[in-house]
């Protein structure tokens, strides 16, 4: 089954590019009906319009929080989207905004990809951070947004390791090429198969009102 998505972005936009790529290949069966971003010339913007995909700029300065993510929900509702696909947009989205979102099984269609093995390294400079504190392992994460900072459920990882010869830059090369890989597939896995994660077992506030029933979360859209 085909997804209609939205991908919102701030920057340089080669994620975007990555899933344009799969869609364009036959790789993954799905539509980007719109490209939003909130940095006005991001590269995202350019990457849309070569695609002729329909594109948003709704900057965030000047506003404050709710009157941008009001905007944003405006533009986003003019489509008919089954996902919101987050491709380094740099905002955090409340709660407020997730609920326009709500799959009835108590997720939000929001989904995020995160340049770390969360729950490591949360926040803007996952690879720095990864690559400052020596790890052996690092990786990537596709989730589910919450109303927390890279979060919710996990979706898919992908790991790689720091090699000898690592500079933070051949490192983050390498991380960037597996998230090229990675967002795309799980967006086809989503397609074809609905959102599946594992429940997490130790609670909180948030899971536990989300995770009820069975150990494997299944939904379809
Ligand atoms: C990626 O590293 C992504 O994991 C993070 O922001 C970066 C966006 O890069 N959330 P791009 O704009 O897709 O090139």
């Amino acid at each position: 089954m085909s997804i209609n998505i939205a991908v919102l972005a701030s920057g340089r936009g080669s994620n975007l590019q990555a899933i344009l790529d799969a869609i364009s290949t036959g790789n993954l069966d799905a539509k980007v009906q719109i490209v939003l971003v909130n940095v006005p010339g991001a590269g995202a913007i350019d990457i849309a319009a070569k695609h002729g995909v329909a594109t948003a700029v709704v900057p965030n300065a000047g506003l404050t929080r709710k009157e941008h993510e009001e905007k944003v929900i405006a533009e986003l509702k003019k489509h008919d989207l089954d996902f919101i696909v987050l491709a380094g947009y740099m905002r955090v989205l409340s709660s407020g905004f997730l609920s326009n979102f709500k799959d009835p099984r108590g997720f939000f269609k929001v989904i995020n990809i995160h340049p770390s093995l969360l729950p490591a390294f949360p926040g803007t400079r996952g690879y720095e951070e990864a690559f400052e504190y020596g790890v052996k392992v690092a990786g990537v994460t596709v989730h589910l947004v919450d109303e927390k900072v890279d979060h919710g459920p996990i979706l898919a990882q992908a790991t790689f390791s720091r090699t000898e010869d690592d500079t933070i830059e051949s490192f983050k090369a390498r991380g960037l090429r597996i998230e090229h890989e990675l967002y795309p597939q799980v967006l086809q896995n989503i397609a074809r198969d609905g959102v599946t994660y594992f429940k997490r077992l130790k609670d909180d506030a948030v899971q536990a009102e989300n995770n009820q029933g069975t150990d494997r979360e299944t939904a379809r859209r």
